[in-house]
């Protein structure tokens, strides 16, 4: 991953800079799991960064000639992704439901498939026009708390974190999107500060990923917080404290919506009465659930 990049020689195009990046991300194996899946789409993101220009746009006259310093400019930040920066964190922002958002080493980057289930407004598994209260629990950049607050128009949502530095990137990306109002950045080992609150929906992306597969990660996802990744041993501290603790904050006929990657299978070991339903993603993606408020119980009391 830390070769250094030759810079190409000759006069060269937009499209065949594009063409040329993409090859040495490919080159040097870098993982894509931050907000792109392969090397074109990664390469579009950051050679228009680079030129000043948006990344969620279509690529704009792709046959105009770049000048030396454009490429050495691209260069440089290709460079840095290809030593394990992620880059989200080279560029300060990515998306989230369409909604740009700030990002640096303070908070993972965002790309939680519950952004599908937002876009839905929870449909079928709820009726959104009963959703007032929402909780973002472990909020990180604030990503889910803005997106449901924008999808919900007339909800007010709490968005809470342990990590004060994630805190306040989360304020930033509130105030950016003119969201204070309604959304209250909150500082929360999960819902100890909660007390008395109760929500129509808790939606949270979690840390779920086993101790030992955190020190296995790619460089690109090592650059994130570890606080954001490590679930503990099994990678379920964090969620079994929530289904234990979600029925005092959550109203009789709410919804918990939770995101466990690839770490269903301990989930269903450690809860087989559970009554989990997962989504299915058309736009890619797995690993979330939805639990409704009064199926709980079944968590708190097994057969
Ligand atoms: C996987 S990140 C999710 C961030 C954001 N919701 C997203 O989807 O991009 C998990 C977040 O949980 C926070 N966190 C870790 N332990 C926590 C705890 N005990 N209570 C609240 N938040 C916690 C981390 O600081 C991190 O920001």
């Amino acid at each position: 991953m830390n070769a250094r990049l030759d810079p190409p020689s000759g006069k060269l195009t937009l499209r065949q800079i594009l063409a040329w990046s993409a090859d040495r991300l490919d080159d040097a194996g870098v993982c894509f799991a931050q907000g792109t899946d392969n090397a074109h789409d990664e390469a579009v993101w950051l050679v228009l960064h680079a030129l000043g220009e948006r990344p969620d746009a279509p690529v704009s006259a792709p046959d105009r000639i770049l000048s030396p310093d454009r490429i050495a400019g691209i260069v440089a930040l290709l460079q840095a992704r290809v030593a394990g920066t992620p880059t989200a964190y080279l560029t300060g922002k990515t998306w989230f439901c369409g909604h740009e958002i700030f990002v640096d080493r303070r908070v993972i980057v965002p790309r939680s498939p519950i952004a599908e289930l937002i876009d839905a407004r929870f449909q079928p598994w709820c009726d959104p026009n009963s959703v007032t209260r929402i909780l973002d629990l472990c909020t990180g950049s604030g990503c889910i708390a803005i997106a449901c607050a924008l999808a919900f128009p007339e909800a007010r949502v709490d968005a809470c974190d342990i990590s004060v530095d994630a805190l306040d990137v989360a304020r930033v990306n509130v105030q950016a999107h003119r969201l204070e109002r309604r959304i209250r950045v909150l500082h929360s080992d999960l819902f100890t500060a909660l007390r008395g609150e109760q929500y129509d929906l808790i939606v949270s992306n979690p840390p779920y990923v086993p101790s030992t597969v955190v020190d296995m990660l790619p460089a690109e996802l090592q650059a994130e917080p570890r606080l954001a990744l490590d679930g503990g041993e099994q990678g379920l501290d964090l969620v079994a404290r929530m289904l234990h603790q979600a029925g005092q904050y959550i109203h009789s006929q709410g919804m918990l919506v939770v995101e466990i990657g690839d770490f269903k299978e301990g989930l269903l070991q450690r809860f087989p009465d559970g009554r989990f339903v997962w989504p299915q993603f058309a736009r890619g993606g797995s690993g979330v659930f939805v639990m409704q408020a009064s199926d709980l119980r079944f968590i708190l009391f097994p057969a």
